[in-house]
C-alpha cells in the first residue's frame, strides 16, 4: 500500500483537503497527516485523525523515541502538502525546519507535490514566484493553482486546485516515482478543437474532446516539466500544474503558439485545428427568413500551424510534434497516410492516431503509432495517461539531456 504523508498547511483552503484525504484513503492509500499548528486553527486534529485512522502530529517533540520527524519522511513514497500556503514553500524552499512537516520535507526522498492556495498577491508576489521556481527546479511538483473566487470578495488565481485534480496529480507522481525526467523542460501543448464561426451564433467545430492534449500535461506536470496549454474546445476539466490559455479559433491558436514557441523547449499540437472556416463571417445572426431553401458556404483554408512553426523555427529549437488523425481508406490504410502526413509536415515527432468512429475522440483510451523517432513506436490500446507517457518518453529520447 503506498505510503503518502499529507501535509496540511494553514490556509483556509484546508477543509476541502478533507476530501483529499478522504478520495486517498478509499482508494487504498496509507495517509499519514501531518498539520501545521496553523492548519489546526482551520480544522481540528480529531478530522484528520478519524478520516486518515492514524493518530496526528504537529511538533517534533511527539513520541521523540520513535525519530518520527525523520522516519516519517525517509519512510513515505510520496509527500503531498495541501494548501501549501505562501509561508510553507518560502520555508520549504529555504529548508527551514521549524515544525514536524517541514522536518519531513527535508527527510523525504520521493516525489513531493505541493498544491498551493492563497490570494492572488500573494501568489504573484516575487518571492513567492522564486521559491515556486526554485522548489521546481529541484524537482518538487508545484501545481498551479486554480482562478476563481477566493476568500471573500476577490477573485484570481490562488484558489486550491479541484481535490480530484490534487488525487490525480499524487497519483501520477506515485506511478512515476521517483522520475521527474521532464524537469527543466518547458512544454507548450495544444488541447481541444477549434471553432470558425459562421455568424455570431454559429460555428463550424469538431469532434476533438481535449482529453488526449489534457492527459500530456497532466503526464508532463508529474513528470516535472513547465507546462502551458493553449486550450480550445474541451469536454474535460484542464489539469492542475499547467498554465492555461482559452482561445477559440485556429487563428486565435495560431497567435498564442507563435507568441510562446520561442520560449519553449517543445510544442506538441495535439489540437484539432479546423482546415477550413467560412471565407466571411456574418456579423449579424443569418436569418432563416432570409434565406432560400438551400445555402451555401464558401470556406477557405486556415493556417497549418504545425507546418508553419516548423518552416519558421531557427534551428532544431523547440522540438515539434503533431498529430496525425487518420482513418484508413481505398488509396491508402492509416499508418500509410500518418507517414505521408511526417514527409509533408516534416515536424520531429507525429503521433498516428486511427480515428475510425468511436476509437479515438472522447473515449478515455487510445491507440498510437509514434513515428519519426528511433524506428516507429506502437502503443497498442491504453489509457490516454499511458499513451501520453510514451510520448514523453519519446520526446526525451530525442532531446539532448537538459
Ligand atoms: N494542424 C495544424 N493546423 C491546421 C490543421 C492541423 O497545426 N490548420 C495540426 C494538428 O494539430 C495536428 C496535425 O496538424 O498536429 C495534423 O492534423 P490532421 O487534421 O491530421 O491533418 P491535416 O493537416 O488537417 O491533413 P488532412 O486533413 O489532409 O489529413
Amino acid at each position: 500500500m503506498p505510503r503518502i504523508v499529507l501535509g496540511v498547511a494553514g490556509g483556509i483552503a484546508a477543509y476541502k483537503v478533507v476530501e483529499v484525504l478522504r478520495g486517498l484513503t478509499e482508494s487504498g492509500h496509507d495517509v499519514t497527516v501531518v498539520p501545521t499548528a496553523a492548519a489546526l486553527e482551520f480544522v481540528g486534529a480529531p478530522t484528520w485523525a478519524a478520516l486518515s485512522g492514524k493518530p496526528v502530529n504537529t511538533s517534533v517533540w511527539h513520541d521523540v523515541e520513535q525519530v518520527v520527524h525523520v522516519r516519517l519522511g525517509q519512510s513515505a513514497d510520496l509527500v503531498l502538502v495541501a494548501p501549501a500556503t505562501a509561508d510553507l514553500l518560502a520555508r520549504a524552499t529555504h529548508g527551514i525546519a521549524d515544525d514536524l512537516l517541514t522536518n519531513v520535507l527535508l527527510t523525504a526522498r520521493c516525489p513531493i507535490v505541493m498544491a498551493p492556495a492563497m490570494h492572488t498577491e500573494m501568489w504573484q508576489h516575487p518571492a513567492t514566484q522564486r521559491n515556486v521556481a526554485e522548489l521546481r527546479a529541484r524537482g518538487v511538483i508545484v501545481l498551479e493553482p486554480a482562478s476563481g473566487r477566493l476568500t471573500g470578495a476577490d477573485t484570481g488565481p490562488g484558489r486550491l486546485p479541484d481535490p480530484s485534480a490534487i488525487i490525480a496529480a499524487a497519483r501520477d507522481a506515485l506511478r512515476r516515482a521517483p522520475s521527474a525526467d521532464l524537469a527543466g523542460l518547458r512544454l507548450l501543448i495544444t488541447a481541444g478543437g477549434t471553432r470558425e464561426a459562421i455568424d455570431p451564433v454559429r460555428f463550424i467545430g469538431n469532434h476533438s474532446s481535449g482529453k488526449q492534449g489534457f492527459e500530456l500535461a497532466r503526464t508532463a506536470v508529474a513528470r516535472g516539466a513547465e507546462v502551458t496549454v493553449i486550450v480550445a474546445h474541451v469536454d474535460v476539466e484542464p489539469p492542475a500544474g499547467a498554465t492555461i490559455i482559452r482561445v477559440s479559433s485556429g487563428e486565435q491558436m495560431h497567435a498564442e503558439v507563435a507568441r510562446l514557441m520561442p520560449e519553449s523547449d517543445v510544442v506538441v499540437m495535439a489540437a484539432a485545428v479546423a482546415d477550413f472556416r467560412p471565407s466571411e463571417v456574418a456579423e449579424s445572426k443569418v436569418k432563416k427568413a432570409e434565406t432560400p431553401a438551400a445555402i451555401s458556404l464558401e470556406l477557405q483554408p486556415t493556417t497549418d500551424i504545425l507546418a508553419s512553426i516548423v518552416a519558421s523555427r531557427v534551428g532544431s529549437s523547440p522540438l515539434i510534434v503533431g498529430f496525425a488523425a487518420e482513418t484508413g481508406d481505398a488509396s491508402a490504410s492509416v499508418l500509410e497516410h500518418g507517414r505521408a502526413k511526417l514527409a509533408r509536415k516534416r515536424c520531429d515527432l507525429l503521433v498516428v492516431n486511427d480515428v475510425s468512429p468511436g476509437k479515438a475522440f472522447g473515449a478515455d483510451d487510445n491507440e498510437v503509432v509514434i513515428l519519426g523517432g528511433h524506428g516507429e513506436v506502437t502503443v497498442s490500446r491504453a489509457s490516454k495517461a499511458v499513451v501520453a507517457d510514451a510520448i514523453w518518453d519519446a520526446v526525451l529520447a530525442r532531446i539532448p539531456a537538459v
